[in-house]
């Protein structure tokens, strides 16, 4: 879980949170939303810069849902934030504290919590509480916002299974869903690195009807604009007191080119940069990023682009001649191959690259892994369908890490 930035610190998206504000203004059957982007991206800066600042006509509540592992959890949480937004009015607070009781429910030091099995189910709780703070705004559009929502899902899968229950994060999914049809001014954003969809995959395993989040369009959130990552850089620079040898300004497109744009990685430089004895160059900066990118300590967590493949390509396909192939192998095969690729290269290039090296005729496997890898943000492709890495950041780093490096 990240520290939250406090709005004045945040650069950028502008452009992009007032196009989320007029999505979230479109009718209630697709008014609502799912971010997706590669952790460390901004996703939860631009959740609490839009809950801070919230654009008239919106109550927003951001609930942080990566620590919860159970639908009565949930429900705490829920009714806390709502808790919190209620001091001013009375009927409002009244409303609050007889769903409280109903619930038999406790409020320790602000907090509320709920009794494991009490007289009302985590549904009917969840129910009412949405159902109560959505009447009581008439005039709002109540923005729920989940942020690290598939952590919560698999989670709750998990605690849930064990216990003997079926199906309870997907049946959550699907009253998530009954709600946001049953109140015309109520949206959600579901937000998180780990794929949605790999996840929902997973739960529909065992309930293959339900569709509980094809009507939420995505958003998709990049690295900053340049101008807005160039600002940023130049404050970073300043805030540290970094001495710069080399103008600061081409310092400062060094760092947001070899970061991407991404605040995160340029945090991190500017702390690391900020510690040396001289004023920097331009060489300081590309050998920082060499030095995080090479290092058997990881740092950035970077091996997390590797180790996940086995996790979100966990299929075993079978060659021609009968042997097994996990799906990951593929994928690496097709991550090594485009590492090493200086330009984008078509689904068939891809395609002649694998079948040289495994033994497949289905070039469908292929197709569908591309698209697969471009979904989890590990690739991009252009107008003619060509792929490459989304990040050269995550690029360089692949190649290093694989070895392939000429
Ligand atoms: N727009 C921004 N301006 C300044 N710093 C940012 C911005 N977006 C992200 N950051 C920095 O990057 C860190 C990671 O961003 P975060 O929003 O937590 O990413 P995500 O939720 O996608 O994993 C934040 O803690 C913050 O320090
Ligand atoms: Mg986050």
């Amino acid at each position: 879980m990240g520290t939250q930035k406090d709005p004045k610190q945040v650069f950028g998206r502008d452009a992009l949170i007032r196009q989320i504000w007029n999505c979230l203004k479109r009718p209630s059957q697709d008014g609502s939303l799912r971010f997706t982007a590669e952790r460390r991206i901004g996703k939860t800066t631009v959740m609490t810069k839009m809950a801070a600042e919230p654009e008239a006509g919106f109550e927003v509540l951001f609930l942080e849902v990566e620590g919860i592992d159970s639908c009565n959890s949930l429900n705490e949480l829920l009714l806390t934030r709502m808790r919190q937004r209620l001091t001013a009015s009375e009927n409002l607070l009244d409303w609050w504290h007889t769903l409280r009781k109903n619930a038999n429910g406790m409020e320790i030091g602000g907090v509320l919590k709920l009794p494991h099995t009490g007289p009302l189910t985590w549904q009917d709780t969840l129910e009412k509480a949405i159902e109560g703070f959505c009447l009581n705004r008439p005039r709002h559009i109540v923005v729920l916002m989940f942020d690290e929502l598939p952590y919560m899902l698999q989670k709750i899968e998990q605690v849930s299974s064990k216990a003997g229950k079926v199906h309870e994060a997907i049946t959550l999914l699907d009253l998530l869903r009954a709600l946001r049809q049953r109140h015309f001014n109520l949206r959600m954003i579901f937000a998180g690195s780990v794929g949605l969809h790999h996840v929902v995959r997973e739960l529909k395993h065992t309930k293959l009807a339900s569709e509980p989040v094809n009507n939420m369009p995505l958003v998709e959130i990049g690295p900053l604009e340049n101008s807005d990552a160039f600002r940023l850089a130049i404050h970073l620079l300043n805030a540290a007191s970094v001495a710069c040898a080399d103008d600061q300004s081409l310092i400062a497109e060094q760092l947001v080119d070899q970061a991407n744009g991404i605040p995160f990685y340029m945090e991190r430089l500017v702390g690391h940069l900020s510690l040396l004895t001289h004023p920097l160059t331009q060489q300081d900066v590309t050998r920082a990023v060499r030095e995080y990118l090479t290092s058997d300590h990881d740092p950035w967590e970077m091996d997390h682009f590797r180790s996940r493949l086995r996790v979100y390509y966990n299929g075993l396909l079978t060659d021609n001649i009968g042997r097994s192939l996990p799906e990951y192998v593929l994928a690496q095969a097709i991550l090594d191959y485009l590492a090493v690729s200086e330009q984008p290269q078509s689904i068939e290039q891809v395609w002649s690259t694998i079948r040289s090296q495994f033994a497949l005729t289905d070039r469908s496997i292929v197709v569908q892994l591309l698209k697969s890898l471009a979904q989890d943000h590990y690739l991009s492709c252009d107008l003619q369908k060509r792929y490459q890495f989304r990040f050269n950041l995550v690029r360089n780093w692949w190649k290093i890490a694989q070895g392939l490096e000429s």
